[in-house]
């Protein structure tokens, strides 16, 4: 299996696991780290809305916990015909972690439907060098 149907089906997995009962719409996300390791996540909901987090986000914290630096690759599967796409706060999490030709896989439950590199997505990230990295 190639890395990329690798992703799409750790993803769909994780999809599987959602905690969506405000939206109703179920999200997974699998993570290629730099050092070959996968990482999955998925969008948990909280009745107070905005306390909910992305699948991303759930996927990029288990990639840190899992002490991977980098992000290869990440795939976003969603049961949607539209096509799914990070949200900008996503983005930005994924930008912390990862090189401008990153690859974002977008997917649906029936496959992979769209490939952009992050600098495509987010050409214009904040980064504010007078803020202090350790
Ligand atoms: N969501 C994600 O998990 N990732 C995305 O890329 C887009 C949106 C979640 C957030 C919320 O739980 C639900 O999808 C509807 O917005």
């Amino acid at each position: 299996m190639n890395t990329s149907s690798q992703l799409f089906e750790l993803a769909r997995q994780v999809r599987q696991h959602a905690y969506a009962p405000y939206s109703r719409f179920a999200v997974g996300a699998a993570i290629l780290s730099s050092d070959g390791k996968t990482y999955i996540g998925c969008n948990v909901e909280n009745i107070s809305y905005p306390c909910g987090s992305c699948a991303e986000q759930g996927a990029i914290s288990a990639m840190i916990a899992g002490k991977s630096k980098e992000i290869s690759q990440i795939l976003i599967l969603a049961d949607s015909q539209e096509l799914i796409t990070p949200c900008g706060a996503c983005l930005q999490r994924i930008k912390e972690f990862a090189a401008p030709d990153c690859e974002i896989l977008l997917a649906n439950l029936s496959g992979i439907k769209k490939v952009l590199k992050l600098q495509e997505m987010l050409p214009y990230a904040f980064e504010a060098p007078e803020v202090g990295h350790e």
